[in-house]
């Protein structure tokens, strides 16, 4: 098939290049030149493991420009990946939605064939019919369902482990309104084996919401049962590993320690908060998850005056900068929120990461950046709060460790460790 997707950010780039791999032919649309450029030129304009590689063995196949005309004008699909922000109150802004619904139906005023609108974006429930297909239509002046389809097809890709989820998705959930648009996408995800779940377009895109806000959930109820079993000597993963033999208990995310941060959970739990209000509701559960969440990286901070009750000059080693590993994305990383506090109580900050300094120091440039994390552990005590998998070879012993991630090498040798949760 011939395929567009407006927005290169993790998901519009993934999304391409592994329908590109599947052997679609993908234009891409953003209005940044130089991912543009990247792709032109068969690179990965994003950091994110495999997709480099991806892109250039499939490069005849995926070309980029910035005019969403131009990518339409030959293709069956648009896939809409442009990004949903926060606005300060934590409701959702739908500019970049509004405005790419907006140019695609300039472009869809002149095309002739039949052309499926397919909505990737995290949009709450009730956006692409409300927001979306408007747009659409008013600048197109064609009909929905009718004239052109319009889909939503929610994205559940980790960052880091992208291009993996993509081919090995658990499920692929898909709203419709009209048989058309249903059948051009049973087509174009015939080759996975997963189950495929035909819904109507609201209640897909509530599947996203209550799929991440589950997940943030899961991580701010083991962060709450963690700090107590802290407070009571327990080690909370000990606690976890049995509770998780209960068939009926998935185990994953249940790792206590700093919380989440990420582009994703924190803005939509705070998008579905808000939403849940505007019906007026009360969102109570969903409020607690963000309250825990947002106290659980001072708790590193309590831990290191317990040993260190005076940071002002002591030389603070921070392990890790990303908001998880195999990531250069910083996006309400918890290191912000330490750093921020270090700097506070004039600790003199010492951090490595291996991906994501970059970025880091566009937003601290007063820090200090190491080369090698084995720089950072010459501090007077080291923070561990990104769970990079070369943090598990350092040499911890003699050293003062308070580890928000649970690095089992550092909690074996470190001379006085402290985990969050444990
Ligand atoms: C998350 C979801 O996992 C994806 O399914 C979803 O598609 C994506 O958001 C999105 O909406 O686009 P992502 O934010 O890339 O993916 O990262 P996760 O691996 O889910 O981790 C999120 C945060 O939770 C990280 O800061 C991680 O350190 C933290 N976490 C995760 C924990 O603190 N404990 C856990 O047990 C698991």
């Amino acid at each position: 098939m011939k395929i567009s997707v407006i927005g290169c950010g993790y998901v519009g780039v993934v999304t391409g290049a592994c329908l590109g791999e599947l052997g679609h032919d993908v234009v891409f649309v953003d209005i940044d030149k130089r991912k543009i450029e990247a792709i032109n030129s068969a690179g990965s304009p994003i950091f994110e493991p495999g997709l480099n590689k991806l892109i250039s063995k499939n490069h005849h196949r995926l070309s980029a420009t910035t005019l969403v005309a131009e990518a339409l004008e030959d293709t069956d699909i648009t896939f809409l990946c442009v990004g949903t922000p926060s606005n300060d109150d934590g409701s959702i802004n739908l500019d970049y939605v509004r405005s790419a619904g907006t140019d695609i139906g300039k472009a869809l005023k002149e095309i002739n064939s039949f052309h499926v609108v397919v909505v990737k974006s995290t949009v709450l429930p009730g956006t692409t019919e409300e927001v979306i297909k408007p747009a659409i239509e008013s600048e197109s002046r064609k009909k929905a369902s009718r004239e052109f389809g319009i889909s939503s097809n929610p994205e559940f890709l980790r960052e880091g482990s992208a291009v993996e989820d993509f081919f090995k998705p658990d499920r692929i959930v898909i709203g419709f309104e009209d048989e058309r648009s249903k059948a051009l996408l049973e087509d174009l995800y015939a080759p996975f084996e997963c189950p495929k779940i035909f819904t109507d377009i609201k209640t897909a895109e509530m599947v996203k919401y209550v799929s991440n806000a589950s997940l943030a959930m899961k991580i701010s109820f083991a962060n709450e049962i963690g700090n107590m079993c802290k407070a009571m000597g327990i080690d909370a993963y000990e606690v976890f590993r049995a509770v998780c033999m209960d068939r009926r208990i998935n185990p994953a995310f249940f790792r206590s320690g700093l919380g989440f941060g990420g582009s994703c959970f924190p803005k939509d739990v705070r998008a579905l908060i808000s939403k849940i209000e505007e019906t007026g509701l009360n969102p109570r559960i969903l409020k607690s998850v963000i309250d825990v969440n947002e106290a659980q990286p001072l708790k590193m901070i309590e831990l290191l005056k317990k040993h260190l009750p005076n940071l002002k000059g002591a030389k603070i080693g921070v392990l890790g900068l990303a908001f998880k590993p195999d990531t250069e994305d910083i996006r309400e990383s918890r290191a912000i929120v330490l750093v921020k506090r270090l700097i506070e109580e004039e600790a003199d900050v010492i951090s490595y990461d291996p991906a994501a300094k970059d970025n880091f120091r566009a937003l601290f440039p007063g820090i200090s950046y190491a080369k090698t994390a084995d720089d950072v552990l010459e501090a007077d005590a080291v923070l561990i709060v990104t769970e990079w998998k070369e943090f598990e070879d350092l040499d911890y012993r003699e050293k003062l460790v308070i580890d928000g991630r649970r690095i089992e090498r550092a909690r074996r040798d470190a001379a006085v460790y402290e985990g969050v949760c444990w």
